[in-house]
């Protein structure tokens, strides 16, 4: 039997079944505001079935963009564009997500197909912010490091994004802690050289996002989930590991976290990457048994025997489907079919006599 199509509940909030479509950046914004494409691009992975759909990267302060088109939910008038996308996807049955972050020194970049590169200022570029003055790479500009008070700072700016999040209808907010981007950039020793209390031990490193995450969780609803994607490991020696990650998972569940979301790398170039399909999943099963909580697992999911696999044998409770859900909005209804479930198909009545 499959259990692709099961019903999860995490507080609440029931997602229709187990595919959800992972934060992926439109680079399509303008000031931080959603506009048509998002309503579309998210709106037609809601139509085609997905059971939870997390909204890209959202930036808490403009200075945490990845490029000058990132959304944004750092001003209230950021609020409408993203309540309109939030209520047409719930309208279609799929559970509204939206991540957080701050892209710290890995922000101010050019959108990908304008080369991704670092931006001067004269290009739209920004000066950046991380944990320690050490750049990413390359070519890449020094981050100046942040003081205490600018840490404080950015953890409001947290706290107020997640009340923006709330007011716009969003049912679940996720932290982004992966990739490199600023909260990653506190747990790796690579970023993260400072000598205070959010620097050197395991404790301290971790420090920044247990605060973010508390000041975040008292101020989101007690009815609806939260979630903290981690990078899980940053595949190169002497990085964040797989095993400070469930170290970080089991703390993170005492705060009221209900789900994270194990992604990995993007903190090193020099990172070495076993990519493949079902590649992350191990780290979502570590992560899920060590921590003892409902994990996601994500990258090169593209078949549905594959998705279903995970789910059935306990190795993840949502799989998250990327790059495969944006060549076809429609592909948790051919799972169904795939998976011989044409009656589980998550079809809108519109389209109900094409099934
Ligand atoms: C991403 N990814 C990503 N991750 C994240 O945490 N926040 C984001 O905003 C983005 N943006 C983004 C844009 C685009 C165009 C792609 C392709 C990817 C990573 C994404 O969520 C996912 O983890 C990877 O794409 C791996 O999954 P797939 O695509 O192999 O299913």
């Amino acid at each position: 039997m499959p259990h692709l199509f099961d019903p999860l509940t995490l507080r609440t909030v029931t997602l229709r079944n187990r595919i959800a479509m992972p934060p992926m950046c439109q680079y399509s914004a303008h000031d931080g505001l959603a506009n048509d494409w998002h309503l579309v691009h998210y709106g037609s992975r809601a139509a085609g079935g997905a059971g939870l759909i997390i909204v890209e990267a959202t930036a808490v302060e403009a200075r945490g963009r990845i490029s000058p088109n990132d959304l944004g939910l750092w001003s209230d008038e950021q609020i409408a564009p993203l309540a309109r996308v939030a209520s047409f996807m719930r309208q279609y049955g799929a559970v509204p997500a939206i991540q957080l972050g701050h892209a710290g020194r890995k922000a101010g970049t050019a959108r990908p197909w304008d080369g991704g590169h670092p931006l001067d200022d004269d290009a739209g570029g920004w000066a950046i912010v991380g944990p320690s003055a050490l750049p990413f790479d390359e070519g890449y500009r020094t981050p100046a490091a942040l003081s205490l008070e600018e840490i404080a700072a950015i953890q409001q700016a947290f706290v107020q994004s997640t009340l923006r999040a709330d007011a716009a209808g969003f049912e679940m907010v996720e932290v982004h802690g992966a990739h490199g981007y600023l909260i990653h950039s506190f747990h790796s020793p690579l970023s993260n050289q400072r000598e205070d209390r959010y620097g050197g031990s395991f404790e301290n490193r971790i420090r920044f996002t247990l605060e973010t995450v508390a000041a975040m969780r008292a101020v989101w609803p007690e009815d609806k989930p939260l979630a903290v994607r981690l990078s899980c490991t940053d595949w190169v020696e002497g990085g964040w590991t797989l095993e400070e990650s469930v170290a970080l998972a089991q703390q993170l569940k005492p705060l009221g976290v209900d789900l994270i979301d194990c992604s990995s790398g993007g903190g090193s170039p020099l990172a070495r990457i076993p990519a493949g399909p079902s590649y992350q999943v191990p780290l979502a099963e570590a992560v899920r048994r060590g921590a003892d909580i409902p994990a996601a697992a994500v990258g090169l999911i593209t078949q549905a025997m594959q998705a279903d696999e995970i789910v059935r044998n306990g190795r993840a409770d949502i799989v998250l489907v990327g790059r495969e859900l944006l060549r076809n909005p429609y592909w948790p209804q051919r799972a169904a079919l795939d998976l011989h479930k044409p009656s589980q198909a998550p079809v809108p009545s519109q389209y109900l006599r094409a099934f």
